[in-house]
């Protein structure tokens, strides 16, 4: 099949994610892409294009690991999936306890074993394993003396996923609003990323637990950097505060882990950069290494203790590919390569590039803003036009005639790649990016 007809019959049938398909259709020249592997991805006409955002943030050992392919493949020959009602199996169970093993604060004596991460719960992606972190809270408060506590409470800015109970729990005003009559009612808390500093969305935080003890059933926060917010970083401290807080009226804190777990930013977990032990974390993306859908929720004992009992008291939740032996092996493999490949190590050498490289834009080309980085994400803003600005649209285009994909959040530009990209590839997509920017800011 040659590419127009790829294109043709895509723009016949394909409803794209967070797409405007009027313009869409009449305008746009897609990237048709025949394969991936490493940081790059091959188009129809035989261009290579480096992937600055690992596909949405998934692909953060590369396209196509020859491990990965490999425990899929063996994994496929074996069982692909059996439901995990009533059944189990090696690779849902080892996964589980590999898990754990590395979990914020597994490694601390000083925690109570009934703080420590010790369940896990299965799902399909970040959405899911949000939706269930929201229903565990809120059936847990429901069985154990307080069915008052309903309510959460979230951070302006965050994004927790698709899902009606993931959006509800949101706070990018352009993604709720639509849906603003479906959506559950939550107590939103400014950022700690916006100005005015932590504190202040920490006060916001302290205000609402006080005046809700007894309604709150968690604050849920994207720990460190929120994401789709424009690579939004904010003082660890707040999280600690957080926690401190969620500690004094005993309830719950949920670490939406979707995007900064597994060494995005540096640590394993963002919360490790931190030292908090939340009492759900919720995983996916990188978990199984850009091959499969595959989503995992950890849930300390006390938690777990919750659902303890009667058959009533069962968490009624479970996707029909819950534990699914590929995502599980996959991702047991992902965990295998982060050790013996010192995937962390590699993160650690590379971050300051990064972090050099946006500042060095901000401080040269005019018009930039907020040069920032952490671990293996760096970001600028060309403006301050949020979701649906333009900028980052035309440093896209401009990129993309260099040979880079590099998905912008509207006015911020950002990269977020492979976490095991090879220094010299690296260094070619920093160039990439700045010469992109310098058109971009120059035409202007
Ligand atoms: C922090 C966070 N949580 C949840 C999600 C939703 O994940 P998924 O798209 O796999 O459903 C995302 C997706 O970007 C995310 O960044």
């Amino acid at each position: 099949m040659n590419r127009a007809d790829i294109v043709a019959l895509d723009k016949r049938h394909v409803w794209h994610p967070y797409t405007a398909m009027e313009a869409y259709i009449a305008e746009t020249d897609p990237l048709v892409v025949v394969r991936a592997e490493g940081p790059y991805l091959h188009d129809a006409d035989g261009r290579r294009y480096l992937d600055a955002n690992g596909s949405w943030w998934v692909s953060t050992l590369g396209h196509r690991h020859p491990r990965l392919v490999h425990a899929l493949v063996q994994q496929a020959q074996e069982m692909p999936h059996v439901s995990l009602a009533g059944v189990t199996h090696a690779p849902a169970a080892l996964l589980a306890r590999e898990l754990a093993a590395i979990a914020p604060g597994a490694e601390r004596e000083d925690l109570p074993a009934e703080e420590k991460l010790g369940r896990v719960f299965y799902s399909d992606d970040g959405s899911t394993a949000v939706e269930v972190a929201i229903k565990m809270a809120a059936q847990h408060w429901a069985q154990n003396g307080r069915p008052k506590r309903t309510r959460f409470i979230t951070l302006s800015g965050a994004f927790h996923g698709e899902t009606v109970g993931a959006t509800s729990v949101g706070g990018v005003p352009l993604f709720r609003e639509v849906f603003g009559p479906l959506l559950f009612d939550v107590v939103h808390v400014p950022s700690p990323a916006e100005e005015g500093g932590w504190e202040r969305a920490f006060a916001e935080v302290e205000r609402a637990l006080a005046a809700h003890p007894d309604e709150v059933a968690a604050v849920i926060v994207e720990p460190v950097l929120q994401g789709a917010a424009g690579m939004q970083l904010y003082a660890p401290d707040f999280l600690r505060a957080v926690r401190e807080a969620t500690r004094r009226v005993d309830t719950f804190l949920i670490a939406d882990e979707v995007f900064t777990g597994l060494g995005r930013t540096g640590a394993r977990f963002a919360c490790d950069l931190a030292g908090v032990v939340p009492d759900m974390l919720c995983l996916a993306k990188a978990l199984s290494g850009g091959l499969l859908p595959f989503a995992a929720t950890l849930a300390t004992e006390r938690v777990f203790a919750g659902f303890l009992g009667g058959g009533e008291r069962a968490l009624y939740y479970g996707h029909s590919y819950c534990g699914n032996p590929l995502g599980a092996a996959v991702a047991r493999e992902v965990l295998a390569i982060y050790r013996d490949e010192d995937v962390l190590g590699q993160v650690a050498r590379k971050a300051p590039r990064i972090a050099a490289a946006f500042q060095r834009m901000a401080d040269t080309l005019p018009g930039l803003t907020r040069p920032r980085a952490l671990g293996m994400v760096g970001a600028v803003d060309l403006g301050g036009g949020g979701y649906l600005a333009r900028s980052g649209w035309r440093v896209y285009e401009a990129a993309r005639r260099r040979g880079l994909y590099l998905r912008p959040l509207g006015d911020t530009v950002y990269i977020a790649p492979a976490l095991n990209l090879p220094d010299d590839t690296l260094d070619a997509l920093l160039a990439g990016v700045e010469e992109s920017v310098r058109e971009v800011v120059r035409g202007r």
